[in-house]
């Protein structure tokens, strides 16, 4: 018996599963659009930048939970020996976690330049006020994702910093708002164990999972739109 060609064996793959799906007509939508040319302009390209950027800390973060203990009781706690252990032993480690570090203050900064550009190119003017509005959720989930990781290490700089934001945000008018804002941040009389818990919930599932729903909704408006001309 003659030995297929890979490629046939693709072929007979790719038109298996076409049966079955339209797979090969869904990712040509998906992949294949004309973008105008004035899109070349460099500073269309920030957007793009800031996923990247959101894709290495989706990937550097599922590394370090591979070691990371979210767990505050203790002296020492294991949340801090585990850092520790992912900074000084863990092969790459200090790589991992640095890169995880760089790429949050530097997305921060990525995504104020591309909503200068957006504002600065008028973009979000009708019919895209909805995409601004979704842009703005993105921006408050990035801060946040900022906010709760900064917690996680649970060295001191880490404790006193999050003791400082959780009383920002307590004192928030009225006084039983921000009491009862304190109280769901906090979830004690004060900063600990449960608060970490808290935090790297948010940090690692809820925060990611709507981050990355948003960026869908963000791209499916900016198919359905195009990109905005320039001035
Ligand atoms: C945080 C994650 C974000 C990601 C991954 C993201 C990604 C992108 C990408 C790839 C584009 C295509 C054009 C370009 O890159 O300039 C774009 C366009 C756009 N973005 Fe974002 N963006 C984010 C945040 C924001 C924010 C914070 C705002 C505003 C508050 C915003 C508002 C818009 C609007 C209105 C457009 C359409 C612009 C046009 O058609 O010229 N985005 N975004």
């Amino acid at each position: 018996m003659a030995i297929p060609h890979p490629r046939d064996i693709q072929v007979a793959v790719v038109d298996w599963l076409d049966e079955r799906y339209p797979f090969t007509k869904a990712v040509d939508e998906a992949l294949y659009q004309r973008v105008p040319n004035f899109a070349n302009a460099f500073y269309y390209c920030f957007g793009g930048m800031v996923f990247i950027l959101i894709v290495f800390q989706l990937l550097t973060g599922i590394l370090l939970a591979l070691y990371y203990v979210p767990d505050a009781s203790g002296n020492p706690a294991p949340a801090y020996t585990s850092v520790q252990f992912i900074q000084n032993t863990v092969y790459l480690g200090w790589l991992i976690r640095g890169v995880h570090f760089w790429s949050a203050n530097i997305l921060i900064v990525m995504v104020l330049i591309h909503m200068a550009r957006v504002y600065w190119t008028g973009s979000y003017r009708a019919p895209r006020e909805l995409n601004w509005m979704v842009g703005v959720l993105m921006l408050l989930i990035v801060l946040t994702l900022s906010l709760t990781g900064y917690l996680l290490p649970w060295d001191t700089k880490a404790y006193f910093a999050t003791e400082v934001t959780i009383k920002i945000a307590g004192s928030a008018p009225p006084a039983q708002l921000g009491a009862f804002i304190k109280e769901i941040l906090q979830g004690g009389p004060v900063v600990g164990p449960p608060t970490l818990l808290r935090f790297f919930t948010l940090h690692v599932f809820v925060l990611p999972a709507l981050i990355v729903l948003l960026m869908y909704v963000h791209f499916r408006f900016i198919r359905a739109h195009g990109i905005s001309e320039p001035l």
